[in-house]
């Protein structure tokens, strides 16, 4: 095998590192990457008379630098010992980049993250290009562990305590001209100069003097003195991060607290010695099963973004470039907007002038916020908006490739629509419902062409929610299928693909769930406690929250449906219709199981009453309440697989992850079973059967893989398994 790494010597005694690995198509620091950056290392300590003007580590990738670790190996390590050997190798070799005699700069152009930052931060300085797809970060957190091929220990030196903090515990990745700012690089600079710049800021550290020749944080400021200089400054600054980190967490994330304890033991010690930290935090974490559960869950949302969305279909899909819209309210802008983002032209048709204005303001605020994080220029903005045309009728329409229809969920109003549009738009186009509760082929009975058509479901708000649901009706042909998965991909979306069943995957699973929470108010615990519950458990809300954000008449439409395919086990929601009765929306009017002041959520005095319930108050017990909610996710989540709704276990907890904010940590609901144990989970469903009654009672497929010790994800075929 050629090598990861070659060394090319160049004139004016000027070397080059160059990172390209031979097996992938982008650079990523597996094992043989680190061996042959020993060898490589090995060439330039020889030769380094030939490089006295110093050495530029870049990549032979164009357009991207090093996109980090081997993420695969990190998901698959499971000895501690193993990863410690694999540490203390690049931190030897990482040591050896820095202290080579001559000077050294990094030359980013494209992603760096991870390890390729900490190969960065190896180098005496570093400069990077001033392009969109430069993004310089340490991620690791994400995947349940810390910055360890050096990462946690350069970094605050080179930056401060602050700004490292900032990066090491969320995660986020700067831009060439943030990183700049933050001192992370030394320079952005156009794409085009990056080589002569890199040749320049070698000639800049050459002038200095050696044992300075490394870029450093340099304090300004009181404040910044204080944290960076003095135990008592760096002491409080961690305290205050461990705070806010346990707050986020719910003490759920292991890695944060690991990376806060590098910081504090290692940062008034020497490199070596904070390394020694390093590797000592990395191996049980890297073995832990919230870091497998995360790299599964990051693994399988790559595999989203390119998996075949019809296995065995070779055809490519054609692009979507202009689209017509049918329906301008939330979900319908929140399309328009994401839609105008990444080119495509939108006829956007609404019945009512109001809300095609309404739509257009929501869309023009949408760009505004964006364009003010990503500094878009003005142009760009209005370029975006350009793009969006508002119609009252569907003039226009015949020449969209893609018909999305957003208009209220209303089977007989869709249906009309459609009647419309069928008739009007070119045989290869692409027709789609947004629904979250209507089924695609009940909307589809008497089309000509049923095949060119399917549903999506997005969730609100749309720009921010990752997931999309991608309904099959029974008549969806194959292109028409790959066609709206390679859509939503365009759209940045995640994708899962699901079967046309009542409430898909999402909300049939969500459905139980918040059943389950009405029933605990029901035998007496409060609203409160049972939210509080599912906070612990680390869901980001709890059941009634969700409710209230949603609008308890949307919620309603979704229950009606589902307690009409599934009455034995989602009957209807007497809890819903009384508090809408009472007029109450959730927090869109103020009132919900919660009442809302100036944004504020509190609790509702008058809520037992407005509920009807009759039962003595009950303290909470917090697993036994989040115990009975989860399992009813999970019973269901079982069912969806049985009646092959979605593919396997692995999309559905992509699903669950992405669309319901289920704890990534924990891996998704059949993830969380299989660790549970799923002789454990039947037999705690069957005690609540015989206390509880039918709902409870354990699904086909999970009694057969309990009695057979075989697992949900283990039976999964598709991506990550
Ligand atoms: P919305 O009520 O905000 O907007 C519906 C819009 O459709 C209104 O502006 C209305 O004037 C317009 N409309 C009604 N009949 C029309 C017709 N014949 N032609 C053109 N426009 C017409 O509704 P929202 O919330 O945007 O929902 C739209 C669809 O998306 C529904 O099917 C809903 O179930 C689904 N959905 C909603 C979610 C939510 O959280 N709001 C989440 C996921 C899906």
């Amino acid at each position: 095998m050629s090598g990861v790494f070659r060394v090319e010597w160049g004139e004016r005694r000027i070397a080059r590192l160059v990172m390209d690995h031979p097996d992938r198509r982008i650079n990523v620091l597996d094992v043989a990457a680190i061996e042959s950056l020993e060898r490589a290392l090995g060439e330039l300590e020889a030769g380094a008379e030939r490089a006295s003007a110093g050495v530029i580590v870049t990549s032979g990738k164009s357009g991207s630098f090093i996109a980090g670790a081997d993420i695969e190996a990190i998901g698959a390590m499971t000895e501690p010992a193993e990863v410690r050997e694999i540490v203390e190798r690049a931190h030897r070799a990482f040591s050896r980049l820095a202290a080579l005699p001559v000077p050294t700069v990094a030359a980013i152009d494209g992603v760096c993250l991870g390890g390729g930052t900490e190969l960065a931060l190896a180098c005496d300085s570093r400069i990077a290009a001033e392009e969109p797809r430069t993004q310089i970060g340490l991620p690791e957190v994400l995947l349940g562990i810390i910055p360890g091929f050096g990462g946690t220990t350069r970094l605050p030196r080179l930056i401060g305590l602050t700004a490292a903090l900032d990066l090491i515990l969320t995660g986020r990745a700067l831009d060439a001209r943030r990183a700049e700012k933050a001192g992370l690089i030394a320079r952005a600079v156009p794409a085009a100069w990056l080589a002569d710049a890199a040749e320049r800021r070698l000639a800049e550290l050459a002038k200095r003097p050696a044992a300075r020749r490394r870029d450093a944080y340099r304090a300004r400021g009181f404040g910044a003195w204080l944290v960076d200089s003095t135990p008592f400054g760096r002491n409080f600054a961690l305290d205050r991060a461990g705070a806010m980190t346990r707050a986020r967490t719910g003490g759920h994330y292991p890695a944060p607290l690991a990376a806060l304890r590098v910081l504090r033991f290692g940062l008034g010690k020497s490199i070596e010695e904070a390394l020694k930290l390093e590797a000592g935090e990395v191996p049980e974490l890297v073995v832990s099963p919230v870091c497998k559960n995360l790299v599964r869950i990051f693994l399988l949302s790559e595999q989203a973004k390119k998996a075949p969305a019809v296995k065995g279909f070779e055809g490519r899909p054609e692009p979507v470039e202009s689209l017509a819209l049918i329906g301008t309210g939330v979900m319908g802008a929140g399309i328009a907007e994401l839609a105008s983002r990444t080119g495509v032209r939108v006829r956007m048709r609404d019945v009512k002038p109001e809300a095609l204005t309404k739509a257009l303001q929501t869309v023009r605020g949408l760009i505004d916020e964006r364009g003010r994080r990503r500094r878009m220029p003005a142009r760009e903005k209005d370029a975006q908006m350009a793009l969006i045309l508002p119609a009252l009728d569907l003039s226009g329409v015949e020449r969209s490739d893609l018909a999305i229809e957003a208009v209220v969920e209303d089977l007989d109003v869709k249906r009309r629509v459609f009647a419309e549009l069928e008739v009007r738009m070119r045989p290869e186009a692409l027709l789609a419902t947004n629904t979250s509760s209507l089924s695609v082929d009940a909307i589809a009975a008497g089309f000509q062409h049923p095949e060119r058509f399917c549903g999506f479901h997005f969730f609100n708000p749309v720009h921010r929610m990752p997931l999309v649901e991608v309904v099959r009706g029974s008549k969806t042909s194959d292109p028409a299928m790959v066609r709206a998965v390679a859509f939503a991909r365009a759209l940045g979306k995640t994708p899962v693909v699901v079967r046309d069943a009542p409430g898909f995957v999402v909300n049939r699973l969500l459905m139980p769930y918040l059943r389950e929470a009405m029933h605990l108010v029901d035998d007496g615990y409060a609203v409160r406690d049972v939210d509080a519950a599912m906070r612990r458990f680390g869901m980001p809300m709890g059941p009634f929250e969700v409710l209230d954000e949603v609008g308890l008449d949307v919620a309603q439409k979704v229950a009606v449906v589902l307690s009409a395919a599934f009455p034995d086990r989602m009957s209807a929601a007497a809890a819903l219709d009384r508090l809408l009765e009472a007029k109450r929306l959730g927090r869109k009017n103020g009132l919900g199981f919660y009442r809302y002041r100036a944004g504020r959520r509190e609790p509702e005095p008058r809520i037992s009453g407005l509920l009807g319930l009759t039962r003595k108050p009950r303290a909470a017990v917090g697993e036994v309440l989040a115990e009975r909610m989860v399992l009813a996710m999970v019973n269901e989540g079982a069912r969806c697989l049985e009646d092959g709704v979605v593919e396997d276990a692995n999309w559905l907890d992509l699903a669950m992850i992405f669309g319901a904010g289920f704890p990534p940590f924990r891996g998704g609901p059949m993830r969380y079973a299989d660790a549970v144990g799923l002789r454990t989970v039947e037999a705690r469903l069957t005690a609540l059967r015989a206390e509880k009654g039918e709902r409870y009672a354990p699904a086909r497929l999970l009694v057969q893989l309990a009695g057979s010790g075989a697992t949900f994800t283990g039976l999964a075929t598709g991506a990550g398994s």
